[in-house]
């Protein structure tokens, strides 16, 4: 038995194990409960004690070494599946990686503060919850008036004795800058509003503003008009044609609205501009002596300008877009379309 144990020792030695069959095959053959070396331990049993002592110790080793190439056999095809995951085929196209792109009424409020500060004017913003004073009272609206209906504004309930309401302008901000610095003031003050309006095509009761303010010394209505030529031209091109109506604001005096001629039919008369030709894009007007007060500027020293225009309203205008609802539905089928990076 001693030279039998022998040369399976030398056998398991030489065998050499490189697949997963291969493995399973060897554990059948000499592991297994029916295979070889089960055989020679139940033989082993048949030994007289002095044998038992030699052929034991070699027979143990023998069952170490085959259940040590076994071992070994397992590592051997777990690396090598592992190693078959992590190969790259690098024929294989890449996954396409998509570009964003910007909502269209960001676009368009980018250019406006782009075209403005071109001029030197300064971007300031503000809460979008305020209270009655800097959204109405500091702009000379008489108490009755009715844009501080609750039909118009959103009122936040609030248990302070002062009321405090959504913005329905940023004229709110233009307050703010006035009570905190000194003239020569030039800003503008982007941001979003809201009304209690009912949504439709042409309203919503979210929408967003651009207003401008220039408080110095000796500015007049001349001042306002070049700088909303220049801002139209910009904007549209040289082409588009403006004009003036007498409007009113209570913080304005005298005031204006401002058209120009209709970009979708180039003024010939279409349902966006009602067959005039014309479309309104602003208010805009002289800073009110009382509003100047209000916010600590001496009125008999100091004289201003102010404008305010829709963000969307324009936004239709350049793209041509003629729901506004579309602005707050995001659609991606609407949004993608606008790629332009600014
Ligand atoms: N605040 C006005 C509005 O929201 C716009 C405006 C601003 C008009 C400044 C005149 C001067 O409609």
């Amino acid at each position: 038995m001693e030279s039998k144990v022998k040369e399976l020792t030398e056998e398991v030695g030489g065998v050499s194990i490189a697949t997963p069959d291969e493995a399973e095959q060897f554990r059948l053959k000499y592991l297994s409960k029916k295979g070889i070396l089960a055989g020679l331990f139940d033989e082993f049993k048949t030994l007289a004690p002095e044998q038992r002592k030699v052929v034991g110790k070699q027979l143990n080793e023998l069952k170490q070494l085959a259940e040590q190439k076994f071992e070994q056999s397992k590592e051997l095809s777990t690396n090598n599946s592992s190693a078959k995951k992590e190969t790259i085929d690098l024929s294989l196209p890449s996954e396409p990686v998509e570009l964003g792109s910007r909502h269209p009424i960001s676009l368009v409020r980018a250019s406006i503060v782009d075209i403005f500060t071109k001029i030197g004017f300064t971007v300031s913003e503000g809460p979008e919850i305020e209270d009655d004073w800097h959204n109405f009272g500091a702009l000379n609206f008489p108490e009755d008036h009715p844009a501080r209906d609750m039909q118009d504004t959103f009122f936040v309930e609030s248990d302070s004795d002062e009321k405090w309401l959504l913005r329905t302008h940023t004229s709110s901000v233009q307050v703010r800058v006035m009570k905190n610095q000194k003239p020569p003031i030039r800003t503008i003050s982007p941001g979003r509003v809201y009304r209690n309006e009912t949504i439709s095509a042409r309203a919503h009761c979210q929408f967003h503003q651009v207003e401008g303010l220039y408080v110095d010394e000796g500015v007049s209505f001349a001042d306002l008009k070049q700088t909303l030529y220049y801002f139209v031209h910009e904007m549209f091109g040289q082409d588009i044609k403006i004009r003036f109506r007498p409007s009113f604001f209570p913080f304005t005096e005298p005031s204006a609205e401002m058209d120009i001629t209709c970009i979708i039919c180039g003024g010939k008369g279409c349902p966006v501009c009602k067959q005039s030709g014309w479309v309104e894009i602003l208010g805009c007007g002289m800073v009110h002596p009382k509003v100047l007060e209000n916010c600590g500027i001496d009125s008999n020293k100091y004289t201003g300008y102010a404008f305010g225009m829709g963000i969307e309203r324009i936004t239709m205008l350049r793209y041509q877009i003629k729901d506004l609802r579309l602005f707050f539905e995001n659609d991606m089928r609407f949004l993608s379309q606008f790629k332009s990076v600014i």
